[in-house]
């Protein structure tokens, strides 16, 4: 028997008024490769991964993780099975240090009431340092995160992330907001650290650089649909792919 796939969609289906950002959208996500996921603006990309983790309920249609259904469970449900999501914009305290951050990710991980309480500070700090050198920032510790780089801040949401131990992680455009001469380092930490972590990860992604460089395979969404599916070479060869994703972007 083949085991089940790490993340599988069935049929998702959302509508918003007119708008149809899911349509029958059914992905199946094995663990150790990692998706990208590319397509024009509007085509369902964020609506994806809204419905994988919780925030959007589809209208009909099912999301599997490791074989179960967890379709009706809420968010926080969701994150507890293994499934984090990381934001276009990272969500973390600016006035905290970096340490602290993942202090508060890893004790809402824990239920614990006091995240920054002195014990609690001391039995998660090496762990949480651990984490930080994963991502290249460990000499970023004790600094607040509003004195730190975009390509920083991205990094050290991803280890927020991944404090909560996922084997899944979502990522809402990773690179977005990175000035390009700082994109192709954040990916290459970022994809080293998911490795490292034995984190597969899904990624929204618009450059198509990074897609061909860090992807094990490609979805392209258009209008609510996965459009086609398959390496980042046969994908971003595609004629339908230059016209319709890559052509937009270069316009
Ligand atoms: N919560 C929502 N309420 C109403 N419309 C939404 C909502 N989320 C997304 N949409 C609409 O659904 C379509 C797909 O949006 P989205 O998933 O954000 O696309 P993408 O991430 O590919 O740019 C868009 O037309 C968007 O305006
Ligand atoms: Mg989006």
């Amino acid at each position: 028997m083949t085991a089940a796939p790490l993340l599988e969609t069935r049929d998702l289906t959302i509508k918003f008024g007119g708008i149809t950002a899911a349509d029958k959208v059914s992905v199946r996500i094995d663990a150790g490769r990692n998706l990208a996921i590319i397509g024009p603006n509007g085509a369902g990309k964020t609506t994806f991964l809204n419905i994988c983790t919780g925030w959007i309920k589809p209208s009909s249609g099912k999301v599997f993780f490791e074989g179960e259904d967890v379709t009706p469970l809420p968010p926080r449900k969701i994150v507890k099975r293994g499934v984090a999501r990381a934001f276009q914009i990272p969500q973390l305290f600016t006035e905290h240090t970096a340490l602290e951050n993942l202090l508060i990710s890893a004790s809402a991980r824990e239920g614990l009431r006091n995240p920054l309480r002195p014990m609690h500070r001391i039995a998660q700090r090496d762990e949480m340092m651990n984490l930080l050198e994963m991502v290249n920032c460990a000499d970023a510790a004790n600094r607040p995160v509003v004195e730190l780089s975009e390509g920083q801040r991205k990094l050290i949401d991803i280890a927020v992330a991944l404090a909560l131990k996922p084997r899944l992680l979502l990522l809402d455009e990773p690179t977005s907001g990175v000035a390009s001469s700082e994109k192709h380092k954040v990916m290459e930490i970022l994809i080293a650290a998911l490795a490292k972590a034995q984190v597969t990860s899904v990624f929204v992604e618009h450059d198509m650089g990074i897609v061909s460089r860090h992807a094990d395979e490609v979805a392209v969404w258009n209008t609510g649909k996965v459009q086609l599916r398959g390496t980042p070479h046969e994908v971003l060869a595609h004629p339908d792919v230059i016209h319709d994703v890559i052509g937009e972007e270069i316009a």
